[in-house]
């Protein structure tokens, strides 16, 4: 029976492994996601054969609440809401591993007054650093991104020496804890530091930086699950969490290096504490309206068109429109493309999940780096609810908070139309300097109810 579990252990490693590759690819990710269900429920299959501290009754009772809360919340959640659910989810990743490491310790620690072996304590301590600092630390990011608190970064005097002070203790009451097994005060001391480190490390941290802040807390989940595998002695559970951990962190750095931030600046914490500010906001930009008639004329004029989406056409849900857009530019053999940024709206590949929700083929979806020499040579740039992404300061103004954030080079192109409610700022809080600019034309209110009009008018023509 242990040959047949450790069996279907790795027939769920492979299924993770290849589940994590088919979703790094838009079109073969809801495969992917197939792929680790059935990886997920041969582990947990598996697992059942091997408990017996709770019966199989109580297991499926759990399963059945547990499931149903998802089903229940994932239906429910908006696409814009997506970070703060990956928030939560990422906490509660975090408190299991942190309970388990806790229930373990408590019960082998109260039966035998010592732990079974050196690798079994360190993973309970490592367990319960990560996910405490996962646990508060998400909902501390959670709280942020839905608004419940302000997301601006909340700083004090002292706020790094304090950190590492917490780090030099949680070692301390770490080695004492493993020297005194029976001791439950300083188990008690890594319980308290630990949810405080996680608090601590991310309150300071706010604006544009948050999707950092969740990704990594994403990969400490990961790490957390990868600990508690160790204390359970659970392959599979090593497995998992060590994919999570990696993948976690792998994303963070791309995430980093689109947004110009460091790992070891993300690390330290307490980074993103000037998203706006006079000297980033730079003199009164001047706009030229346009109204749908004309921009309907442009595109019905255009020879090659590029969107660029951003936040605000998931906010107006305006992707289907668009895709009526492309229907009438192909119609008339406008060469029709999308440019898009690898953190444009609010979570990774948001824009990529949209426009495949409203049947774009993913090869019209090109990434900022394989088409941002081509702005210059389109006829038509179309800038739907993106903001800071297109915003030239990242390259020209060194005062602005997003200088150095890689951008598309939609000022570039002939004619640039940016399709948005009002002036009102992006999730970086600065003006834009591209809506002023000569080759620059607004197209006021909300993206879903112009599109649909410029749409309407093309296809009186
Ligand atoms: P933003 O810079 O946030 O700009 C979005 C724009 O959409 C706003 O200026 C807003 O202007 C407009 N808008 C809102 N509702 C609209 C509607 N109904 N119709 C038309 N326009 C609407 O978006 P972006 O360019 O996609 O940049 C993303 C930003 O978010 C970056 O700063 C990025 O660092 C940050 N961020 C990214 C992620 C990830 S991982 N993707 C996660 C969190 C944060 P009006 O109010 O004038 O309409």
């Amino acid at each position: 029976m242990s040959i047949l579990i450790q069996v279907a252990y790795l027939i769920s490693s492979i299924l993770f492994i290849l589940g994590i590759k088919k979703l790094g690819k838009t079109k073969s990710a809801r495969e992917g996601n197939v792929y680790s269900a059935v990886g997920m429920l041969i582990a947990i299959a598996a697992t059942l054969y091997t408990v017996n501290i709770l019966s199989f009754v109580e297991i499926f009772v759990c399963i059945l609440i547990g499931g149903a809360i998802g089903l229940y919340v994932s239906k429910k959640v908006e696409m814009t809401k997506i970070p703060e659910m990956v928030a939560l989810f990422n906490g509660f990743g975090g408190l299991a591993s942190f309970a388990v490491a806790l229930s373990d310790y408590f019960l082998k620690t109260q039966a035998m007054e010592t732990y079974p072996d050196s690798v079994n304590s360190i993973s309970i301590i490592v367990s319960v650093l990560i996910g405490g600092v996962t646990f508060t630390g998400s909902m501390i990011a959670y709280l942020k991104l839905d608004g419940k608190i302000s997301g601006s970064p909340i700083t004090f005097k002292g706020q790094h020496p304090i950190n590492l002070i917490l780090l030099i203790a949680f070692i301390i009451a770490g080695v004492l804890a493993y020297l005194n097994p029976g001791n439950p005060v300083f188990m008690i001391a890594l319980i308290v530091i630990s949810l405080l480190l996680g608090v601590l490390t991310v309150i300071p941290i706010g604006g544009a930086d948050m999707p950092v802040v969740i990704s990594l807390l994403n990969s400490y989940s990961g790490m957390a699950a990868c600990a508690t595998g160790f204390i359970l002695n659970n392959n599979v559970l090593i497995v998992a969490g060590s994919l999570v951990g990696a993948s976690g962190i792998i994303l963070t750095q791309i995430m980093c290096k689109a947004m110009n931030r460091s790992l070891t600046n993300v690390l330290l914490g307490g980074f993103g504490q000037t998203v706006s500010g006079p000297a980033a906001d730079g003199p009164q930009i001047v706009v030229k309206e346009i109204g749908v008639e004309e921009t309907a004329m442009l595109f019905d004029s255009a020879s090659s068109v590029l969107v660029v989406p951003g936040y605000g056409m998931a906010v107006a849900q305006a992707q289907h429109v668009i895709r009526e857009l492309m229907e009438q530019c192909e119609k008339r053999n406008i060469d029709f493309k999308f440019a898009i940024h690898p953190v444009a709206g609010r979570m990774p590949g948001h824009m990529n999940v949209l426009l495949a929700e409203a049947n774009i083929s993913y090869d019209k979806l090109i990434e900022m780096e394989a088409i941002n020499d081509e702005f210059p040579n389109t006829d038509l740039v179309f800038v739907v609810g993106a903001n800071d992404v297109v915003n030239p300061a990242a390259r020209t103004n060194p005062q602005s908070p997003i200088f150095g954030m890689p951008i598309l080079n939609a000022d570039k192109a002939k004619t640039v139309i940016v399709s948005k409610r009002s002036m009102g700022k992006g999730y970086a809080g600065i003006e834009n300097e591209l809506f002023g600019y000569p080759n620059c034309l607004m197209l006021f209110g909300d993206a879903k109810q112009t599109i649909t009009k410029v749409v309407s008018e093309m296809k009186e023509m």
